[in-house]
């Protein structure tokens, strides 16, 4: 059988990403960040559009010449159509799109959140073997995302959790931001926790029906409780930051792995996976692994290359998509907000 080579751009947010992949066995996966919005506290959506366009081109190259191919054995082009920043996402598909005419090989749109639970099935090398069975569930978490979802089938998820207001990473980035931690403040927060105690403080935590979150009420009583503390000292921040991180990224860990436990339970599902920038961190990754050996449940923890966005899960949903010949038309446009 004739080899299948997938080249997937992810272009949705603030990282220009190509990678490489064949019969489903990476290749290559080329990340370039952007650290331009650093000081600016978040992403400014033009400026990501214009790094992308500076990015692109260079991005995809680096990752043909690591993968140790040349452009025309590709088989077909994966891209990010949504959702995403539309300017950024533009970038990404007007390439996928020039690149698919010149070369006469089919474009296969994919959806970014369905790419980041298809991550678990990237073949790192050949001898690899844990793999999520379907039906399975997957947390999906970032910076915009907070959702349950059963993943029956690579083209069929449902979302049967989600958040009703801020997303857990964004809770992450909104706290270390009352504290004066840079952006994005998920990976400070990670790091000063690990030096710090969890039940310092305690932190409301919501009452939501169903398998729905929020966490906008937790950033409220975090922010309370650092105006109070300030009041009586005003070094209170400096002098607990540890503590404050900790006991925050319990709280979040904890609201995560309720919802997600009680949804294993009443589906009677034995398979749980992570996934999104948020799953990078080491308090919910531990509590997988101890929900997984309490509960007797298969838990599916992301390589940490693979947690926030990137080029190798678009190229893995492609080459799902390729094995079923779902390719998308060339007057494709991408989209800024779509579910599943
Ligand atoms: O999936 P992602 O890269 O893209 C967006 O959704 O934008 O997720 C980024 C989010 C940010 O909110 C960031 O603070 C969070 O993931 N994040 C973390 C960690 N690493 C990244 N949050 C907590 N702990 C981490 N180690």
């Amino acid at each position: 059988m004739k080899d299948i080579y997938i080249l997937g751009i992810e272009s949705s947010c603030d990282d220009t990403s190509a990678s490489v992949i064949k019969n489903g066995i990476l290749l290559s996966n080329i990340i370039s960040n952007q650290e331009v919005h650093q000081k600016y506290g978040g992403v400014v959506p033009e400026l990501a559009s214009r790094v992308h366009q500076q990015n692109i081109i260079p991005v995809v190259h680096e990752a043909l010449n690591k993968a140790g191919i040349s452009k025309d054995q590709l088989s077909a082009i994966a891209f990010t159509r949504g959702p995403g920043l539309l300017g950024s996402l533009l970038v990404g598909t007007s390439f996928a799109k020039g690149l698919s005419l010149s070369l006469q090989i089919p474009m296969i749109d994919v959806n970014h959140l369905q790419a980041h639970v298809l991550a678990h099935f990237i073949k790192q090398d050949k001898k690899e073997d844990h793999f999520p069975q379907f039906p399975f569930l997957c947390l999906l978490v970032s910076g915009g995302n907070s959702q349950i979802i059963l993943v029956k089938a690579p083209d069929s998820m449902e979302i049967i959790g989600q958040t009703i207001d801020d997303a857990a990473g964004e809770a992450f980035d909104k706290c270390a931001k009352v504290m004066g931690l840079p952006y994005p403040g998920g990976p400070l927060i990670d790091k000063l926790a690990k030096e710090g105690n969890p039940n310092a403080f305690k932190l409301s935590k919501p009452q939501v029906e169903g398998y729905n979150y929020s966490f906008s009420g937790l950033k409220t009583s975090f922010l309370y409780l650092l105006r109070d503390k300030i009041k009586e000292n005003p070094d209170f921040i400096e002098e607990n930051k540890n503590d404050l991180c900790a006991s925050l990224q319990a709280t979040v860990v904890n609201i995560l792995m309720d919802k997600l436990y009680k949804a294993a339970k009443d589906l009677h599902i034995k398979q749980i996976a992570v996934a999104g920038g948020v799953s990078a961190n080491s308090a919910l990754r531990s509590a997988f692994q101890g929900y997984g050996e309490k509960y007797g449940l298969d838990v599916f923890i992301p390589p940490f290359a693979f947690t926030t966005d990137n080029a190798a899960m678009v190229a893995m949903a492609g080459y799902f998509k390729y094995l079923t010949n779902d390719f998308c038309p060339i007057d494709a446009v991408p989209y800024a907000r779509v579910s599943m």
